[in-house]
């Protein structure tokens, strides 16, 4: 049940053996009402089993402190804010962070009795999907949309990316679709609505296995209709002004040490900055919580710091707002792109994992007890990816 290496760790400062320590400890140990047996193993281990009776205690100990505490539900919510992948493409293994670490803070919320919001933020809007229609437009097989798989989808959108190293329009093209979509071009929202369908299918397996899920999956797409209130309301109290060739900005004082925050392109086009100040709004309105979290990678540190700064200049009455950032995962000799199509997929990682837990457990045979190898690969295995996550120290 234990195991200790206390003697090997002061075997020097005492100057024994230490194995001659673990003797002595193993030996005292075992007079403790508490310990069944003890023994000495390799160069100094101590080995602990302890009773039955001990053990239930623990157990029924441990059952009230994770008892939710009930007086907190009806609090105002926590709002946590992760995975959050942007659609069209296949989960990276670097979502594996947000998701797992965004899940895991969820977890521990619960256990404490709050009253959680899990809200998987899908990069469902924006350039991409003008980019996606170019390149389905072009090269795309000819069949629907919603029969493509989510593999297919991304070779186009990285085939998008290496032809517009070679032809520049192809990106005003891109924009230009967007553009239409935005206007509500009914070929490209059906288009854009199959995109969708598809990835949210294969996000599906993924989550299951990882064991994550969420309350809500508004995406960005869902704020497409409530950034006008707020572009207004931002001009309105002069804290969006005009920047180069008729964009909107916000500027900062040299206290907030800020650069400007794009808040609509010259085109009149939204960002992802327009609709998370909108996003703000609408949880504020809607859910009245206390707190914010964005478990989102260290990349957008800046985005975050712009947005919760832009919010208290609109003195909007705010709850917490925390970026619940960690580091990036990249190659060892290079970024992770997924437009360069430089990206390893979560699923073949997964799959990696229960392949080598798979193997584990045939060289070990009747050593491992279990009706269900397949089963029990699949939780090493993928319970081993997750654990190399939330064992570091975010
Ligand atoms: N979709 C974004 C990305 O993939 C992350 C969104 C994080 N959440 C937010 N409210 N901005 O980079």
């Amino acid at each position: 049940d234990l195991t200790t290496t206390v003697a090997l760790r002061i075997a020097k400062s005492v100057k024994k053996n230490p194995q001659d320590i673990a003797a002595v400890i193993a030996k005292e140990l075992q007079n403790s009402p508490s310990v069944e047996r003890t023994e000495v193993a390799g160069a100094g281990y101590v080995n602990i089993w302890l009773t039955s009776q001990v053990l239930l205690q623990e157990l029924q100990t441990t059952k009230k402190v994770i008892q939710p505490a009930k007086i907190r539900k009806k609090e105002a919510p926590v709002v946590i804010d992760y995975s959050a992948p942007n659609i069209a493409k296949p989960l990276g293994i670097h979502h594996i962070l947000s998701t797992v670490v965004g899940q895991t803070i969820s977890n521990l919320y619960v256990h404490g009795g709050y009253n959680v919001i899990r809200w998987n933020y899908l990069g469902d809007w924006g350039t991409q999907f003008g980019k996606l229609a170019v390149a389905y437009e072009k090269w795309g097989a000819k069949k629907q949309v919603s029969a493509y798989t989510i593999d297919e989808l991304l070779a186009l959108y990285v085939r998008f990316h290496d032809e517009a190293e070679k032809d520049a329009v192809l990106e005003e093209m891109g924009r230009e679709a967007f553009r239409k979509l935005e206007n509500g071009d009914p070929v490209l929202r059906a288009f854009w609505s199959d995109v969708v369908a598809v990835t949210k299918k294969s996000l599906v397996e993924m989550y299951r296995r990882l064991h994550v899920s969420f309350d809500l999956d508004l995406g960005e797409s869902f704020f497409e209709d409530k950034m006008g209130s707020i572009v207004q309301e931002g001009l309105q109290k002069h804290i969006f002004t005009k920047g180069e060739g008729g964009s909107l900005i916000v500027e900062f004082s040299p206290e907030e040490n800020l650069p400007p925050f794009l808040i609509q392109k010259s085109d009149g086009a939204t960002l992802y900055s327009t609709r998370d100040l909108a996003m703000i709004r609408y949880r504020i309105d809607t859910y009245h919580p206390q707190a914010v979290y964005y478990v989102v990678d260290m990349a957008q540190s800046m985005h975050f710091r712009q947005l919760f700064a832009t919010c208290h200049k609109l003195q909007w009455d705010l709850p917490t707002l925390e970026h619940t950032l960690f580091g990036r995962m990249r190659f060892a000799d290079s970024a992770m792109s997924t437009r360069k199509g430089k990206v390893l997929k979560l699923e073949d990682v997964l799959e990696e994992g229960v392949r080598r837990a798979r193997a584990v457990i045939q060289e070990r045979g009747t050593a491992i007890q279990t009706d269900d190898p397949e089963a029990l690969a699949e939780m090493m295995g993928v319970g081993a990816l997750v654990y190399g996550i939330v064992s570091q120290n975010r």
